[in-house]
């Protein structure tokens, strides 16, 4: 009998441990983490301030290494790369969304959208036009040549998606990205990472909030380095809840 094949998944962590310093005053931020996330899904990570979120976060971005167990990135083993492969790794295959939206001062929206692909030597012309579809597809193209200065908070915070999403990584990792917004931008912004995820994205976002987790098709919850809780609320094939409930037709989601 054949069985069906099953798509790899976009991470797999197996007992994952990350120990800060040595000796008495070693901080165990993660405890192994056993973690699986197939690629279309949309996972919240909640926890306690300290509870490991922003270390996981770091160590699924490659900006940092666990001191144990193995991560692999789309079949990758991450832990066998050096520095520079690493950096190779977080250019194409990781789109970074922050709290404070990281965008570099004195340079438009759109030169920002394009610097992953600047990085990744993507021609001028294909870039400018990556960058422009990037930037339309979470609805700040209109906005594209004004600095950061010069847009919202919630305005910044797109143009960071579209940065996000412009290398067309295998997954986006958001740590708080609605923190620093008001809960108006806050909930647009959640409908563009809804809208990314019904268009096959892989999301991993960490939240305090209940009703920003809402958004997610899986929530996980830390305490003190180790997965407490792991619940899924839509099928991995669905839509995210939120824009299930309201009844956004699939056509528009392209
Ligand atoms: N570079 C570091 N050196 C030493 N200890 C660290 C370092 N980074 C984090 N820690 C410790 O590891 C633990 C987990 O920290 P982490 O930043 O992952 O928590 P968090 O869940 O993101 O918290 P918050 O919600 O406050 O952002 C904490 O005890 C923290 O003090
Ligand atoms: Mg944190």
């Amino acid at each position: 009998m054949t069985r069906p094949r099953r798509r790899r998944p976009t991470l797999v962590l197996r007992g994952v441990a990350k120990t800060y310093g040595a000796g008495e005053t070693a901080v165990r931020a993660l405890r192994g983490i056993d973690l699986v996330v197939e690629r279309g899904d949309f996972l919240a990570v909640m926890g306690a301030s300290g509870s490991g979120k922003s270390t996981l976060m770091n160590v699924i971005g490659c900006l940092d290494v666990p001191t144990a167990g193995r991560y692999l990135l789309e079949g990758i083993d991450v832990s066998q790369l050096d520095d520079l492969e690493l950096a190779f790794i977080r250019n194409r295959k990781i789109g970074f969304v922050f709290q404070t939206y990281n965008l570099v001062p004195r340079t438009s929206a759109l030169r920002n959208a394009e610097l992953p692909l600047v990085y990744a030597r993507v021609p001028k012309h294909e870039r400018r036009q990556r960058a422009v579809e990037a930037l339309e597809a979470v609805g700040v193209a209109d906005r594209m040549h004004h600095l950061p200065s010069e847009l919202s908070g919630g305005q910044q915070q797109r143009v960071a998606i579209a940065r996000a999403i412009v290398t067309n990584p295998a997954i986006v990792l958001a740590d708080e990205p609605t923190g620093n917004l008001d809960s108006a931008s806050g909930a647009e912004v959640m409908q563009i990472f809804s809208r990314l995820n019904a268009a096959g994205r892989t999301i991993v976002m960490i939240t305090h909030e209940h009703d920003i987790a809402e958004h997610a098709k899986r929530v996980i919850h830390l305490v003190d380095g180790r997965i407490e809780s792991d619940h899924r609320t839509a099928a991995l094939d669905a839509l995210p809840p939120k824009l299930a409930a309201a009844e956004v037709p699939r056509a528009e989601l392209a």
